[in-house]
């Protein structure tokens, strides 16, 4: 039932390009248009709306800080992403011309379903990203935009992620096309950038055995920081997360310009530091904030696009994803950042499929 490997998270790894293949075509029709089977929002509603909450918990809510930076570049409307336990409890701005998103693998998590309830009180549209079709998520929202991962069964998430992601980022381009605020030239080019990411992620999983190196060295480490700017640190948070989950090192996640405001004191010899540097108009500022960490004497992982090597020269080690847009780098990134957590659990002995203190779905306060 792992299909030849050890453990369903690694099995769930490798059914990534499969699953992001079937998020997207499933809603793709021929001539590139968004297919709506079933989805019921009109061009009015969406002209209608002043302002987008996304909803989720845990790794469902990185999804969502990278939906936020589509939804506002590619729709141009405000954008706020909130985890659930704390939306609920704040008496949020929402009203009927608020946009809900609820992002939920489960569609069981209770905290989730509860800000939708109180999203929906309030008057606002719901549209849901959901894993499993039936759920309570699912059942109570206005729409689902369903992520094609099949059953997820190890309790860290690595196939929902990048399914939600694919998801946000139709949800976005479905938007800003409707609004008209996005040509259609680059439209175009999205769609076509979407459709090559599957193969992509085939050719970036083939670099597993240099991320199992690049574990085997650091995995005595006891602190690891993730850093990045722009969807980057979106995608820091998500690796912090998956490392501290499974391997129980202690993880930190922090956006690259903010780290001289305090938390670059916690940064010495020896200290490792994963550096996200997908971002082509943001390269330079990463390479600066890497000569500051590297000067303290931290040890750096770069993650930067084929053909970016300058990045060479103040890092340890340099993971390259293929060259893409740089809106679509989080369903590339992220992958090595799974790998690295997968295998540093397993160089420390931990339980992967079933960490302590976790459970697969949270319906419990
Ligand atoms: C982390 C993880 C959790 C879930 C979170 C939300 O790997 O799996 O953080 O993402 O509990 O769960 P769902 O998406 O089912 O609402």
């Amino acid at each position: 039932e792992k299909g030849g490997y050890d453990h369903f998270m690694m099995k769930e790894i490798h059914e990534q390009p499969k699953g992001l293949y079937e998020t997207l075509m499933r809603r793709l029709n021929d001539d590139n248009t968004i297919k709506l089977d079933g989805i019921t929002m009109t061009k009015a509603d969406i002209e209608s709306f002043n302002k987008v909450y996304i909803v989720a918990c845990g790794t469902a809510y990185h999804a969502g800080l990278v939906g936020k930076a589509a939804i506002e570049k590619m729709a141009r409307i405000p954008v706020e992403v909130d985890i659930a336990s704390e939306f609920r409890y704040r008496d949020p701005f929402v009203d009927d011309k608020t946009l809900f998103i609820a992002i939920s693998q489960s569609g069981e998590t209770l905290d989730t379903l509860a800000a939708l309830r109180e999203a929906k009180r309030k008057g606002a549209r719901i549209l849901s990203v959901v894993n499993v079709v039936g759920s309570s998520v699912a059942r109570e929202s206005d729409d689902v935009f369903y992520t094609w991962a099949g059953p997820e069964i190890a309790v860290a998430s690595t196939k929902a992620y990048t399914t939600q992601l694919m998801c946000m980022y139709l949800i976005a381009l479905y938007m800003g096309h409707t609004k008209g605020v996005i040509d259609q030239d680059y439209y175009n080019r999205f769609i076509e950038e979407l459709k090559q990411i599957p193969d992509k992620l085939e050719e970036l999983l083939k670099k597993e055995k240099d991320v199992e190196a690049i574990a085997k060295k650091y995995c005595r480490k006891e602190q690891v920081f993730f850093i990045g700017r722009g969807v980057d640190s979106g995608v820091s948070y998500e690796g912090s997360l998956k490392l501290k989950e499974i391997s129980y090192i202690n993880s930190f996640a922090i956006a690259a310009g903010e780290l001289k405001h305090g938390t670059i004191a916690l940064i010495e010899e020896g200290t490792l530091v994963f550096a996200l540097a997908t971002q082509d108009f943001l390269f330079e500022k990463m390479l600066s904030n890497i000569q500051e960490i590297k000067a303290r004497g931290a040890n750096v992982v770069g993650i930067a696009k084929e053909g970016n090597r300058e990045i060479e020269k103040q890092s340890s080690e340099v993971i390259y994803i293929p060259s893409c847009m740089d809106e679509v780098t989080p369903l590339l990134s992220v992958v090595p950042l799974q790998l690295f957590a997968y295998y540093v659990a397993k160089f420390r002995g931990c339980n992967i499929d079933k960490p302590k203190n976790l459970a697969k779905s949270v319906t419990v306060e």
